[in-house]
């Protein structure tokens, strides 16, 4: 096996997962590797020295552990984004479709202050339907995204478009 030196190194690729025709990204080989999770946080923060955030946005499920580990370097507080009624407190919703089905995420009501500066973050962008429900669901709250930031940019699927129409800054580790 050559030398990892890239993010992209350390993510594996399972076909047909988890429907045939998806080629599925597993971020778990870079969260499991020591040097690779923090060379992705690292990576995920650089664009933002500086920048003070009060909260990091974490997308179910793998948005949590990137985001967690975001928020701590950050000193910002978490919050998580979850699908249909994982959430104990009051929720408010949003309905979106994904590469490969359709669901809804939902957010604490209370979880955001209006004004509050918001860093969205997830392991991937495939068609951004996931991400514009996040951002809806924060803007509905009153939070102000500053920036939305993930390891992996699937392009071809149109996320980064959709979302720079959105007038989102969009970070990504690699494609
Ligand atoms: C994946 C990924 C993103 C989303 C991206 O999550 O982690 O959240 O899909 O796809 P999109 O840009 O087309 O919306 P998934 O829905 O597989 O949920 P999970 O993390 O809970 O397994
Ligand atoms: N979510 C949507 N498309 C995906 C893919 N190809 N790999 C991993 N997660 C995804």
């Amino acid at each position: 096996m050559p030398r990892k030196t890239e993010i992209k190194d350390y993510i594996r690729t399972i076909v047909d997962f988890p429907h045939e025709g998806i080629m599925f990204r597993d971020v778990t080989t870079l969260f499991a590797d020591p040097r690779g999770f923090r060379m992705a946080i690292d990576q995920l923060l650089h664009p933002y020295a500086g920048v003070r955030f009060d909260k990091v946005v974490g997308l179910e499920a793998r948005g949590f552990i990137l985001g967690g580990a975001v928020a701590h370097q950050l000193s910002a507080g978490f919050v998580p984004i979850r699908k249909k009624g994982k959430l104990p407190g009051a929720v408010i919703s949003e309905e979106y479709q994904l590469e490969y089905g359709e669901a809804v995420v939902e957010i604490h009501d209370d979880a955001i202050e209006a004004g509050e500066k918001v860093l969205l973050v997830d392991d991937l962008l495939a068609t951004g339907g996931t991400a514009e429900a996040g951002i809806k669901l924060v803007e509905r709250l009153g939070g102000q995204i500053i920036g939305c930031a993930f390891v992996i940019d699937l392009p071809e699927l149109g996320g980064r478009k959709r979302l720079e129409a959105m007038d989102m800054d969009v970070h990504a580790l690699c494609a």
